[in-house]
């Protein structure tokens, strides 16, 4: 079924606490004549992500902040995925760094997790992806997932402090720069989270 167009002029609620995640998606559908407010100025609580997957997490996000507020929200989930780890720590990605939210220590939990499986064995690296699921929805309960993957292999030690999370750990293929050592721009116009926005601009904006 193709998803139902968000018309020129009308608004959007981002479901999604995070200011970078906020201007981010603001500056993306300014162009197509779109307001966005965040759930938080709606006064929209942040729901518990109970699901394991992620979309089933960006729709309970999405579908949380269009039933409160009346309007259609979009939210997104995100995270690392290992082929040799089962695909953890997937949607518990941002949990794996702790209360304080230290990503160093993340990446030390992934590299102990893949050598006590001997994964740093694999002579190029690990294998593994970063996934973006966004999720639109409507008040009526109507949703669409549009999800965008970038594969690639995890180096050690981590290289880079240009990006966040995961990012100096993980080479794209065909890629001499991880994520953490490549200019914003060039991340921006291959990863996973541009991939997702591409699929939902074409299918829901005019
Ligand atoms: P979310 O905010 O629940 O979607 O959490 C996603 C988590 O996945 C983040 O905290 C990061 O740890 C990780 N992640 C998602 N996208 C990226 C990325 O582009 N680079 C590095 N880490 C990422």
């Amino acid at each position: 079924m193709s998803a139902r167009k968000l018309s020129r002029g009308g608004r959007l609620v981002v479901a999604s606490h995070n200011p970078g995640k906020l201007r981010e998606i603001a500056d993306l559908v300014r162009p197509f004549g779109l307001d966005t407010v965040s759930a938080a100025a709606m006064s929209v609580s942040e729901p518990e992500e109970t699901e394991t997957t992620f979309a089933g997490n960006a729709r309970l996000k999405a579908l949380h902040s269009a039933k409160a507020t009346g309007l259609p929200a979009l939210s997104d989930d995100s995270g690392l995925e290992i082929e040799g780890l089962g695909g953890d720590p997937g949607v518990y990605s941002a949990r794996w760094a702790g209360p304080a939210k230290d990503f160093s220590l993340a990446m030390q939990k992934v590299h102990d997790a893949l050598a006590a499986k001997r994964g740093w064995e694999e002579i190029a690296g690990p294998r593994a992806n970063f996934t973006a699921a966004l999720c639109l929805a409507w008040p009526d309960g109507d949703t669409h997932i549009f999800e965008g993957k970038v594969f690639g292999r995890l180096v050690w030690p981590p290289r880079g402090s240009k990006g966040f999370g995961y990012d100096p750990m993980f080479l794209a293929d065909g890629e001499t720069e991880t994520f953490g050592e490549m200019e914003p721009e060039k991340k921006h116009a291959i990863s996973h989270r541009a991939r997702a926005f591409r699929l939902f601009i074409d299918a829901c904006l005019e």
